[in-house]
């Protein structure tokens, strides 16, 4: 595996991402995200900044648990309305040559042998520079509008993913050989009959007979993200996630969470070394430190409260319009997002927030921690997570589009080439990077399909 540190653009093809309000910023260009040229200038500015990949988050449905309404998430555009992010991909990835491509996608509400298609689809197009972050959902909104009429509870989820993988990886990895494809036109032949296999899929969820529908892409299998904190999404991860994303908000609590998901993974026959940790930042960098923590203070003054208790609301599946904005947040397990009530209560035995100082702290970047400094600081702090709590990469949040992209790209790519912590294009003696799949940038060259000790394989 690479020692260098691994960069996530973490993005949205939306208004609002996980910074509810900063649309309104002066000069923001989140409007734009109906627009091709935008997210070829994102894709070519993340590439010239060294980033391994753009991250898409998605969702299904619309935050309606706040107020039991969805006026709130409406007026101000928490997370919808959004664009498809893989219709995206295709155009940044025309523009770029190394940029890989993260996708989110629900297992809740595809089927696993049409996201296979659109997934192989994918990374033949982009010449095997494509991820999945695979989510199971949480918004009831979403069940409703595809075709239950409940959302599932977490467990059920989470079965409905472990057997949705199973079949992906039935079609990516076992349906077609690797020679299959002869394109002999002499004999007339295409394919080698004999070298395409149905999988005979029968679960409890599924049936699919197979074969697969596409000729095997570069890395066959898409690179595997997933970010789950509860019990099962622990388990889910260590089963089959090469990048998890941590998204508890202390160092302790990330020590832990790596510890137990490493541990997991052993127990399913993998090197937990091969897992990849991903943690959220949301770098805000000036040139100086007063002008880092200026800008600091100008997005907060565009946080809006109330939109980001809309988008809690979803994350928690809990309407916090009922709740005294002083009131102490309570523990509760919830059927959504496990990770961001932990973040608030488990994580933090010893402080106690009330729902504003949530609401207040989650309006950048939700609950990820907030980097406000110069170019050296903020690099002292990435290096320290690399360095000394062993995370691999970070995903780095947007406050202001794309000001907090180019600021990065602009003030801290520089300092983290210059300490070697991210591969400098002008230092030749870099270590050439294979064909330059997604899967060989965080595992290294020739490493372009899944390793023999992931799940998949055996
Ligand atoms: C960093 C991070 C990114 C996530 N991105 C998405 C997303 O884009 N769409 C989505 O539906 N869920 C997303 N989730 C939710 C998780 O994938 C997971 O489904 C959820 O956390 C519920 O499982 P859990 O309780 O095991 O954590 C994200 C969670 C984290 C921590």
């Amino acid at each position: 595996m690479s020692d260098h540190l691994h960069l996530n653009l973490f993005t949205m093809a939306s208004v609002e991402h996980v910074s509810p309000g900063s649309w309104t910023y002066p000069g923001d260009r989140s409007p734009e995200y109906t627009d091709r040229e935008y997210w070829t200038e994102v894709a070519r500015t993340a590439e010239r900044g060294g980033f391994d990949a753009v991250f898409f988050a998605d969702v299904r449905g619309i935050y309606d648990v706040y107020g039991d309404d969805r006026e709130t998430a409406v007026e101000k555009a928490v997370q919808t309305p959004a664009s498809d992010p893989q219709l995206v991909v295709p155009a940044m990835a025309e523009v770029t040559d190394d940029l890989g491509f993260a996708v989110t996608r629900s297992t809740t509400y595809t089927h696993p042998y049409q996201l296979a298609r659109e997934f192989s689809t994918l990374d033949h197009l982009t010449d095997g520079r494509v991820a999945l972050n695979v989510v199971t959902s949480y918004l009831q909104s979403a069940a409703e509008n595809l075709g239950l009429d409940e959302r599932m509870d977490k467990e059920t989820r989470y079965d409905r993913a472990d057997e949705f993988l199973d079949v992906c990886y039935e079609l990516w990895e076992e349906s077609w050989d690797d020679d299959a494809v002869e394109i002999d036109r002499e004999a007339g032949r295409y394919t080698d009959p004999e070298k395409v296999s149905a999988i005979d899929h029968e679960g409890e969820h599924f049936s699919v007979p197979g074969p697969h529908g596409c000729e095997p892409s570069p890395q066959r299998t898409p690179v595997i993200y997933q970010a789950g904190s509860s019990d099962r999404g622990r388990e889910f991860a260590a089963a089959n996630a090469e990048g998890v994303f941590a998204s508890q908000p202390t160092e302790e609590g990330v020590r832990e969470y790596m510890t137990d998901v490493k541990s997991r993974a052993a127990d399913h026959g993998r090197d937990p070394e091969s897992l990849n940790f991903f943690i959220g930042v949301v770098p805000i960098v000036g040139e100086t430190e007063a002008a880092a923590e200026a800008k600091h203070e100008a997005y907060k003054a565009h946080v809006d409260v109330e939109a980001t208790l809309a988008l809690l609301s979803g994350f928690l599946d809990m309407d916090l319009s009922e709740l005294d904005p002083d009131q102490k947040v309570e523990h509760i397990e919830t059927d959504a997002i496990q990770g961001t009530m932990n973040a608030f209560t488990k994580a933090q035995p010893d402080r106690e927030w009330t729902v504003r100082e949530v609401a207040e702290f989650c309006g950048l970047g939700t609950t990820s921690p907030k980097i406000v400094g110069t170019p050296e600081q903020v690099v002292d702090e990435l290096e320290y997570w690399h360095e000394e709590v062993g995370v691999h990469g970070f995903n780095v949040k947007e406050v202001v589009r794309p000001d907090s992209l180019t600021d990065f790209v602009d003030l801290v790519v520089p300092e983290l080439r210059e300490r070697g912590l991210v591969p400098d294009p002008d230092d030749a003696g870099d270590a050439p990077r294979g064909d330059g799949t997604l899967r060989e940038r965080l595992l290294g060259p020739g490493q372009s399909g899944l390793r023999e000790d992931h799940p998949a394989k055996q």
